[in-house]
C-alpha cells in the first residue's frame, strides 16, 4: 500500500498540502506548487487568507477539544506540519494527547514522521480518506489510539478530495462507526455558498491540474456529514464565525473576515458522537 502511495509522488505535478504549505509560509513547496498558489490567488485573491482562516480555525478547534478532555486526535489530510500542528496545539496544555496525522501526500508524511521521531505519543502514517477500513485497522492507529475512550476525528478542509458525495458520506459514518460516545467529528470544508459561479468554477478547474482535484459543496450537503451527531454551536458556519477569539496567531486573519465571513469560502462544524 505504501509503495502505492509512494510511486504518486511528482514533483513537477502541484499538490495541495504542499500548495497550502506555501500559503501558510513553510518551505516545504516545489516550484509547481508555487506557481499553482499564484494562479489560485489571480482567480481569488484571498486564497492566503483562506487557507491561514483555516489553520487558526483548526488552533481554535483543538484547544476547544482539549478543554472539553480531548486527548486522542485521529486528523485526517493532515497536510504538510507547518505552523501550529494539532500536537503543538495539544501539547501545550496536555503533554500526553495522543494524535495520528492522515495523509496521502508522500512529501507530507515523510516530513511528519522526521519531526514526530523523537514524541512517542503522536505518529504519522500514509492513508487515503477514501479508505477508511484501511486507515482504522492501521498498526499505528490501531497501537497509539484507545477506541474505548473518545477520540477527535479531525476531517480538516479534506472531504471536498472526495468528489463523489455518497462516497464522502460514507467515508465519514465508516470513521465514525468506532468512536465512542462522547468522541467529536470536526469537519471544515470549501463551499460555494455565497460565492461567484464564475470563481469556484475557475478555482475547481485549476484544482484539476492538481494531484488531487476538489468540488466545493453546499451547506445542505455539508450538513449531511453530521446527520445522527450532535451539532455544537454556533452549529454550521463560516470558518471565522466558529467560536472566534481574538488572539492572534501567526495564522489569524483578524480584519480581512470580520465584516464578511463569506468570503472565507469555507464552511465549519463539531459534532459530538452520542
Ligand atoms: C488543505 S490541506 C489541509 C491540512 C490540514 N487538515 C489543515 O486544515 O490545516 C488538505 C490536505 O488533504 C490531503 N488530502 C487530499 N486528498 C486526500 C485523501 N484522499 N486522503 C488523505 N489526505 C488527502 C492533502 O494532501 C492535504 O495535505
Amino acid at each position: 500500500m505504501e509503495e502505492f502511495y509512494a510511486s504518486r509522488l511528482d514533483l513537477d505535478k502541484p499538490n495541495p498540502s504542499r500548495i497550502y504549505d506555501c500559503a501558510l509560509g513553510g518551505y516545504h513547496n516545489f516550484a509547481a506548487d508555487r506557481a499553482a498558489l499564484e494562479q489560485a490567488m489571480q482567480v481569488n485573491p484571498h486564497t492566503v487568507a483562506i487557507c491561514r482562516a483555516n489553520r487558526d480555525f483548526l488552533r481554535r478547534v483543538v484547544e476547544f477539544l482539549v478543554a472539553q478532555g480531548i486527548d486522542q486526535f485521529l486528523d485526517i489530510g493532515s497536510g504538510i506540519p507547518t505552523v501550529a500542528n494539532v500536537h503543538e496545539v495539544a501539547h501545550r496544555t496536555n503533554p500526553e494527547a495522543r494524535v495520528v496525522y492522515v495523509d496521502i501526500d508522500p512529501v507530507a508524511i515523510t516530513h511528519s514522521q522526521e519531526i514526530l521521531k523523537d514524541i512517542p505519543q503522536v505518529t504519522a502514517i500514509l492513508g487515503d480518506a477514501h479508505q477508511p477500513a484501511y486507515i482504522l485497522s492501521h498498526p499505528k492507529v490501531q497501537a497509539l489510539l484507545d477506541f474505548n475512550r473518545p477520540i477527535a476525528l479531525l476531517m480538516v478542509t479534506v472531504l471536498h478530495y472526495i468528489l463523489h458525495t455518497p462516497q464522502a458520506e460514507d467515508a465519514v459514518r465508516t470513521f465514525c462507526a468506532p468512536l465512542v460516545s462522547g468522541s467529536f467529528l470536526v469537519i471544515s470544508h470549501g463551499t460555494n455558498e455565497q460565492a461567484l459561479p464564475d470563481v469556484v468554477a475557475r478555482l475547481e478547474k485549476l484544482s484539476d491540474s492538481t494531484s488531487n482535484p476538489l468540488r466545493n459543496r453546499s451547506r445542505a450537503e455539508i450538513t449531511r456529514f453530521f446527520d445522527g451527531l450532535e451539532l455544537l454551536d454556533p452549529g454550521l458556519v463560516f470558518i471565522p464565525q466558529w467560536r472566534p477569539d481574538p488572539r492572534l496567531s501567526p495564522n489569524a486573519t483578524p480584519y480581512l473576515f470580520e465584516r464578511e465571513p463569506e468570503r472565507s469560502q469555507v464552511l465549519a462544524g463539531v459534532a459530538r458522537i452520542p
